[in-house]
Order: structure tokens, then sequence, then C-alpha cells
């Protein structure tokens, strides 16, 4: 898998390349981001998208900050200025957890750096590199480990539909829901891949299809609305998406629309499938109704590629994630292995298992 949506070149005065997801299909370009200003903004208007490539970007955000210090800042200086770029990246989107577990260990580096004897602002530079680097390859690694475990859900001439983008461009790796079907065709298996187009912004028409085209997967795109129809002909043996954040209980928030899918998914007596890693799950939260859901802007409902679609002055509702509820997914895949029936006491003993997640 060689689309890298997310990555650091350079040393601590570095920079961070993203792909511009704004931009694709049709366009391919990477920015070159130089200020914390500017990951803020390409997280925000979806430049960088997915909850995993949102917490990975946003970890290397302190470093940018620093870079704009002037003169030869003080330990004390510099230490503040890493925390608040964090508490800044923080009010960037609300309801990928990856972006808070992220920016927390960051925080928790620093704070530990300030903590030697004598720390200097060399060493905080290169102490956040490091672990900012360690989130990225930790990622990559879930990503592997999430396709392998999830990839025998997967049988040859199956349909499998998927929602949003949970492939390489929304990980530093190749994906999460995605990379499940990565490894099953590595692994021989032929299957028909269907992606939702997912209004409003169109994360599955745009991105999915294009980079399941770049590997050589083929996959036909329906609007929203037409997955019913072709469950009730039969045609999907399973779904499957990733998650933005879990709650204790395993209810999981994903793109506007996974909730709807669930619902028909029950209806069909059809598997549904959420494909995350351990830094999605928010044990801090009871269950999915905890779990903040961002409200975008209008203008992202009231036009559809450039074009008003609806009359001026008319009201719009634009909530980006819903609410999957825990009764209605077969299996969470994570890179610890497969949670199936979601619930408390199984997530828990799920995450507990030291040692055998990248991420423990
Ligand atoms: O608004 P987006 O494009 O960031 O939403 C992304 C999703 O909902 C993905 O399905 C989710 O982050 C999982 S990505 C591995």
């Amino acid at each position: 898998m060689n689309i890298e949506a997310v990555k650091w070149i350079g040393g601590p005065n570095g920079v961070l390349e993203l792909i511009d997801q704004r931009r694709l299909p049709t366009g391919f370009t990477k920015l070159k981001i130089r200020s914390v200003e500017q990951l803020y903004d390409a997280i925000r208007t979806l430049a960088v998208r997915g909850a995993p490539a949102i917490g990975v970007a946003a970890a290397y955000g302190p470093l940018l900050a620093l870079q704009w210090l002037r003169g030869r800042p003080s330990f004390p200086e510099a230490l503040d200025e890493v925390l608040r770029s964090c508490d800044y990246l923080a009010t960037s989107r609300p309801t990928a957890v990856n972006l808070f577990w992220a920016l927390d260990r960051i925080r928790a580096k620093a704070r530990q750096v300030s903590a030697a004897p004598r720390p200097t602002v060399r060493q905080l530079r290169e102490e956040i590199l490091a672990e900012a680097h360690a989130i990225y390859r930790q990622d990559i690694e879930m990503c592997r480990r999430i396709g392998r475990n999830g990839a025998q859900f997967i049988r040859t001439g199956s349909g499998i539909l998927t929602h949003c983008n949970a492939g390489a461009l929304a990980t530093a790796g190749q994906g999460t829901a995605l990379s499940v079907l990565y490894e099953a065709y590595r692994q021989g298996k032929r299957f028909e891949v269907y992606a939702d187009e997912t209004r409003p912004l169109l994360q599955g028409a745009r991105l999915t299809a294009w980079e399941l085209q770049q590997a050589g997967i083929a996959v036909t795109v329906l609007c929203d609305n037409m997955a019913g129809f072709l469950m009730k002909q039969g045609r999907i043996h399973a779904v499957i998406t990733g998650a933005d954040r879990i709650a204790a209980n395993g209810d999981a928030a994903n793109k506007i629309g996974t909730y709807s899918l669930s619902i028909l998914a029950r209806h069909h007596r059809i598997p549904f499938y959420i494909a995350a890693p351990s830094s999605t799950f928010d044990l801090t939260l009871r269950s999915g109704r905890e779990i903040p859901i961002e409200q975008r802007d209008s203008q992202e409902v009231a036009r559809c590629a450039g074009v008003q679609t609806t009359p001026d002055g008319v009201a719009v509702y634009n909530p980006a994630f819903d609410v999957v509820d825990r009764k209605d997914i077969t299996a969470i895949i994570t890179e610890r292995g497969v949670i199936e029936r979601p619930s408390a006491t199984r997530l828990r003993a799920a995450l507990r298992k030291v040692g055998k997640g990248v991420n423990s």
C-alpha cells in the first residue's frame, strides 16, 4: 500500500506532508503543513480525515508550534507552547477520540521530559518527535493486524458493503475496514465491494472508490439510499465500516448513515462488522449516548459538488456522525482480536490483553 495520507519529513524542524483529500479523486496533491494553524485548518476542512489519520497528524502538531517560537525559548516557554498547541488542536474536531488519545500521549511525553533533571528544549523536541513517530508506526501495525484478524469474515463470492472511507486515506497504514478487504484479497479471496457514496462529503464515492481502484480491487459506488434495495436482492453478505469512537458498552460512532445501515443489516440478517484500533475506544463513556456528535456547516448539505441544491434560506440538518447500537454489531475487529457481540465486559477483557496489542 503506497498511499501515505500522513507523513512527517525530516527531524524536529521538519514538515508534515498530507495528501489533500479535499481534491480527490480528480486531483492528487500533497500539502506541506508548516504551522499548527495550517494543521488545524487541514483537520477542520477534512484535507486530512479519518479517526486514526487525524490522531497521527495532530501528534506532530506541537513540533510545528515549537518551530515558530522566536529566539532561543526557555524550557518552560517551550513546554507551555507544546501544551497550548495540544489544547488548540483538540478543538479542531470533536468526535474521533483518536485525536484526544494522540494529544494526550504527546502531553504526557512533554510532562515526562519536564520532570527530568535540567530538561532542555532540544530534548523536548526530540522526545516529542519520537513519540509522534511511535504513534505513526503503531497505527500502521494496528491496521495490519486488524486486516489479519478480520479477513476470516470475508468469503469468496460474497458482496461487501462499506460506508465512508476507512482505508489507507483514513490512517497511517492500510486502513481498518478496508484493511480487512485488502488482506482477504491478498489471501486470494475474490468478492464484490460496494461503497456508499456517503453524502454530504462523498468520502465513499471520492475516497474509498479511488483507493480501491489504486489497489486494483473492483468497486461499485451507490447512493446511500440504495443500500436497502441491494440488500433485499441478496447481494450483500456483510457490512463493514470503521469507527470514530467506541463507548465502553460497544456502541460505536461512525460517519452519518452508518446507523441506518446497521438497521438495514439487522432487518436483512446480514452481519455488521466494525473494524477499529484500540485508539478508537473511549472507556470513559458508558454508552454511545455520551459520544459528542460534530455538527458541520449547513453549506455541505445545501450544496453538492459546488452547486446549490436547496432554496435560499432553507434550514439544514448536518450531523457528521451517528451511533450504532452495540446490539446491532456482530463483532468489532481490533488489532488485539475480535470482540463478538460487544458488551462492556467483553470490551474490557479484550482491551486488557496486555502484550497482545501494539499499543498496550
Ligand atoms: O468525517 P470523516 O471523513 O473524518 O469521517 C471518517 C469516518 O467516519 C471513518 O469511517 C472513521 O473515521 C474510521 S477511519 C479508519
